[in-house]
């Protein structure tokens, strides 16, 4: 089966054309042209992600790509319809409608944070990489999904597959959210999570010590929640009038990551506790994070030795439509049939699942 993703839910144009086939129980994915327009140089001018204009490059940009898909079949057309930013999953709800009409083939919904986490446990294969083979196999249930985006930050469980419970969630902002903001007070640019990650390193590398010190926000609550606004502002305050050099920039970066990485072990800990997880995965943009990688794999070699992590590969954390395509094509190939009519809206504050205490 061929499906032709496409994917605009924040400030990432993607179109892919993926194939699939169920091979007893593995699901083999072929990704057969991938394209991906990236707006984040335009809204740098920003600071973060402008919704009008995102919605207004997607308009331009998705035409552009998919005149390289228009001579390929497909089984079906996927698209992300929810979460994220309206304007900008409008335009691509609206193009896959007229693309799955004029091809005569079924639309299929796509949640954003499904596509992440799904796409997360699919591991490359590595006998024939030049293909862009990869697969999907012995995925032991239930699973833990960390993810960790610009717009989410969520616990999820998943003890049957495609069906998922909210087991914590942050309270406040993203935690993408929180390195982009840390970064601009910092004076770096957008996307600030891999600039402060660059930063962070050249500390620890030459074993630097922030004399700022930050908040764990929420470590003690008890529940899988968290918090980044608190760390944020106390971010905000002891910069407050500092005119920090490069090495106290770097430092600072360090003491951030380190708040956040100390945040999500004790989290992470207390799900893995609660939900008696077998698997353990991490999606979404944040999860391209070094220092959160090794601290969560840190936790599970030490506490959890039985829990198996599966990490995402690099090239497809940040928002993509190979993540959207592969997520479709699980659950068409699964028997669930979830297509779609020209009645299909955007649903920005979509959820991946009821969120339960
Ligand atoms: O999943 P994503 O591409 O878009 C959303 O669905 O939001 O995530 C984007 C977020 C941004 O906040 C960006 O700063 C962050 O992921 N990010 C990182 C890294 N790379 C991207 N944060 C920390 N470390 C990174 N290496
Ligand atoms: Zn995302």
């Amino acid at each position: 089966m061929k499906i032709l993703a496409i994917e605009t839910s924040c400030d990432e144009t993607g179109i892919a054309l993926v194939e699939a086939k169920k091979v007893g129980d593995s699901f083999v994915f072929k990704t057969h042209k991938a394209m991906l327009l990236s707006q984040a140089a335009l809204h740098a001018e920003y600071g973060g992600v402008y919704p009008n204009l995102a919605k207004r490059e997607h308009e331009k940009n998705l035409p552009i790509l998919y005149r390289e898909f228009a001579d390929l079949a497909c089984d079906a057309v996927a698209v992300t319809h929810g979460p994220g930013l309206e304007p900008a999953l409008w335009q691509g709800v609206e193009f896959a409608k007229r693309v799955a009409a004029e091809r005569g083939v079924p639309l299929l919904p796509v949640n954003h944070m499904e596509g992440h986490l799904i796409s997360s446990l699919v591991q490359k294969e590595h006998t024939n990489k030049l293909e862009f083979v990869s697969v999907l196999q012995n995925v032991q249930l239930p699973v833990l999904a960390l993810l960790i985006s610009g717009g989410h930050t969520e616990f999820v469980v998943m003890n049957e597959w495609f069906n998922y419970r909210v087991i914590g969630q942050t309270l406040d902002d993203a935690v993408g959210e929180a390195y982009d903001k840390v970064a601009r007070m910092l004076g770096l640019s957008y996307p600030g999570g891999p600039e402060i990650s660059k930063f962070a390193t050249r500390s620890r590398e030459r074993q630097g010590e922030s004399t700022i010190k930050l908040p764990r926000p929420m470590l003690q609550s008890g529940t899988c929640d968290v918090s980044f606004s608190g760390l944020k502002t106390a971010a905000l305050y002891s910069l407050r009038g500092l005119e920090l050099s490069d090495e106290q920039k770097e430092d600072f970066a360090a003491e951030f990551e380190e708040a956040v990485g100390d945040v999500f072990v004790q989290k992470t800990r207390q799900a893995l506790e609660s939900t008696a997880a077998q698997t353990f995965v991490i999606g979404g943009g944040v999860a391209a994070n070094t220092y959160l990688r090794e601290r969560l794999q840190q936790l599970i070699s030490d506490e959890f030795p039985d829990v198996e992590f599966r990490l995402p590969e690099l090239a497809i954390t940040g928002d993509n439509a190979i993540m959207i395509a592969q997520c479709a094509l699980a659950r068409a190939l699964s028997g669930k049939n979830d297509a779609a009519d020209s009645t299909l809206r955007a649903v920005g504050n979509l959820s991946i699942g009821q969120k339960v205490l």
